[in-house]
């Protein structure tokens, strides 16, 4: 066991708010995720609203997700919004060339998504056909969600059955325009860019329009230097970044059964997002000092290998306590950049990637990813305490990373909140929080953790990793000392 590390707190009445957004979420038009994850149709057997599994809307509620972005990802390009509203009979049908080759119906489209975010009470974040489609057809698609007097679109909307506008805020200005989005380069994205976010309209009565441009892959700063230098701020609500945890895009590994030294490379990865906002942050600081544009990590998460015998473009994989891990650190991060990060998606909701959410029919399982999102929410619009440490190491091959990590925030009620990780495979850490700075005189703990770190939820047996209490939390002259168990996640709160 490491000697005990001392972590102190300083409260700052300058410290940013941490945007709930920041807990944000993704569901793309890809393997199971819409289509037999959250869209079953209205004539399944599984209890519905509309067509939408009740026992999905029911956990996400419980998460409080304050955003969930749609239509994709890659599919976003190629996706044409008007094939998806008016009678199913008449709807085309589409091929998903990214994902599968699958053709799907179009059954659940704009109306679809959106009645789906007022059911959550979820801000909707719409990405826009850029690649493959027109500017009149984003701006025809944000008059119809969001104008509310007479116009061609918004006839067409109430003749659909809905009268009032949904006033979607955050619209993404294409996907991976470096990559599935077009194979752009920056400078020729930047200009498509301007031209887009021209056209789309801030209606005067839909609440305000955020445009995100479509952001750097990982660690090409390039992008990020000439959208910040070539867009004007006013015209840029939002600047995104993507970032897999991925070993190896030639050999990902199994999502379940790895060796300690992949679950290494995993977390190297995941905390390699640390150097990515903070470099990116540095650019666009130099463009806009004030920070009025936000940076949105709208995809992260851990990527591996499909599990065997599932279709290899549907990206269907397990959950396990490494991926716990990688979220608690990646939150932990996101918390302490909230003065820039205001924004992120983890990728993807339901069946996809690093899910929250698995299905199987009629069964649903909540993977330790969920109960990480889940004990970290109370972070969501919390006043960030910053914070300082020395981290102790996690070794392994002459290697080493920083074993623990941490965020803190203050609650508008009070309640002190700080969240911790070991990501360490083998030790216990030791750590002593100096909790006097915050006049916290009472903790209770709560945590995530299991035997081994390839453990998951299955389906017969789907509560083995859930939060759980702890109950050796007590603080001594304003010092709280604990112990946090290899490859686990806790939550402290004080009041
Ligand atoms: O999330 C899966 C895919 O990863 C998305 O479609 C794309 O944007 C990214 O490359």
């Amino acid at each position: 066991q490491d000697k005990s590390t001392t972590i102190t707190f300083n409260q700052d009445e300058k410290a940013p708010v941490i945007s709930k957004h920041i807990y944000g979420h993704f569901a793309e038009h890809l393997g199971r995720c819409i289509y037999d994850g959250f869209f079953v149709g209205d004539t399944s057997k599984i209890a519905n609203t509309n067509g939408v599994r009740n026992d999905i809307v029911k956990a996400l509620k419980d998460l409080k997700i304050p955003n969930l972005r749609w239509p994709g990802g890659c599919f976003a390009d190629t996706y044409h919004w008007k094939d998806g509203i008016g009678p199913q009979k008449d709807r085309p049908t589409i091929v998903n060339q990214w994902w599968g080759g699958v053709t799907e119906d179009n059954s659940f489209g704009t109306h679809d998504f959106l009645n789906l975010c007022e059911l959550l009470e979820t801000e909707p974040y719409v990405s826009g056909n850029v690649g493959s489609g027109t500017v009149q057809e984003l701006a025809d698609w944000v008059q119809y969600t969001n104008f509310d007097g007479v116009s061609p679109m918004s006839d067409l909307r109430k003749q659909n059955g809905r009268k009032e506008p949904w006033k979607v805020k955050y619209w993404g200005i294409g996907n991976e325009a470096w990559g599935c989005g077009g194979n752009m380069t920056a400078e020729y994205y930047a200009n498509e860019y301007r031209k887009y976010a021209t056209f789309i309209a801030d209606w005067t009565n839909s609440g305000g329009l955020m445009r995100i441009a479509s952001g750097a892959n990982s660690d090409d700063y390039h992008w990020t230097e000439t959208l910040m230098k070539n867009i004007p701020n006013h015209m840029l609500g939002g600047v995104a970044l993507h970032h897999y945890s991925v070993i190896d895009w030639n050999n990902k590994g199994d999502a379940v059964s790895f060796t300690e030294d992949m679950y290494f490379k995993t977390m190297s990865e995941a905390l390699e997002m640390e150097e990515l906002v903070t470099k990116h942050a540095a650019i666009m600081d130099k463009y806009d000092p004030e920070k009025k544009v936000d940076l949105v990590v709208d995809e992260w998460g851990g990527w591996y290998a499909v599990e065997e015998g599932t279709n290899p473009g549907f990206l269907y994989q397990q959950n396990t306590m490494r991926d716990a891990v990688l979220a608690g650190v990646t939150l932990n991060i996101f918390n302490n950049h909230a003065d820039r990060v205001r924004m992120a998606n983890l990728a993807q909701c339901v069946n996809v990637l690093q899910a929250v959410i698995l299905t199987d029919k009629a069964k649903m399982i909540l993977t330790p990813t969920y109960h990480v999102m889940n004990m970290y929410k109370v972070h969501q619009d919390a006043k960030l305490i910053p914070l300082k440490f020395h981290s102790p190491k996690y070794e392994l091959n002459g290697k080493s990373l920083p074993a623990v990590s941490v965020s803190a925030s203050k609650d508008t009620s009070g309640l002190v909140h700080i969240s911790m990780v070991n990501i360490d495979a083998n030790k216990a850490n030791t750590i002593n929080l100096d909790l006097g700075a915050l006049g916290v005189k009472n903790v209770t703990a709560s945590i995530i953790t299991s035997d081994k770190l390839q453990d998951y939820n299955a389906f017969d047996n789907p509560n083995h990793i859930v939060i759980k209490k702890l109950d050796n939390a007590k603080i001594k002259k304003g010092k709280l000392n604990i112990t946090i168990p290899p490859f686990s996640v806790i939550m402290i709160e004080g009041k």
